[in-house]
């Protein structure tokens, strides 16, 4: 079976939800390496930072996703979504988190420790890593929209 490399950040307000996911990820048959980018414990590093360097990784082909925990999971998303080739939601409900991957291929999960609970942040990413862009479908050439306008913002 072929696993995720899955990496993990948050600022001082996500740090707890942080660790948690970590700790989940950690026992998931389905990952396979999990790299955490911060915050530690008594970190205040911004959240654009963290975020950035976390949607480096997975633009760079180093990891296969992130998941990213601020205060609303909003300040993370838009600074992982100023990297290219990266595409962050912000998702506290099943069906959007569903759809982020199935719809969108969004590599990049963000959720707000201020926003939703615990238990569900947790069971939200356990169902997402269940979820595997199809190619195949209809989906894909609306992605590859969104690839085509970074590239020609590029050139
Ligand atoms: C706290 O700095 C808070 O603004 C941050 O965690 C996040 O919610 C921003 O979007």
């Amino acid at each position: 079976m072929t696993t995720l490399r899955i990496v993990v950040g948050s600022d001082d307000a996500g740090f707890e939800y942080k660790e948690s996911i970590k700790a989940d990820l950690a026992s998931d048959a389905r990952v396979g390496e999990v790299v955490d980018v911060g915050v530690e414990a008594d970190g205040h590093t911004a959240y654009p930072h963290i975020a950035i360097d976390a949607a480096r990784l997975v633009a760079e082909g180093r990891a296969d996703r992130a998941i990213l925990i601020c205060g609303t999971g909003l300040g993370v998303a838009i600074s992982a979504n100023k990297v290219e080739g990266v595409r962050a939601v912000t998702a506290h409900d099943s069906y959007s988190v569903e759809r982020s991957v199935l719809s969108n291929n969004a590599q990049v999960l963000c959720m707000g420790q201020r926003v939703v609970g615990l238990e569900l942040a947790r069971r939200l990413v356990a169902e997402w890593l269940g979820y595997t862009f199809d190619p195949s479908t209809g989906s894909a050439g609306k992605v590859r929209a969104i690839d085509e306008f970074e590239r020609l913002k590029r050139a």
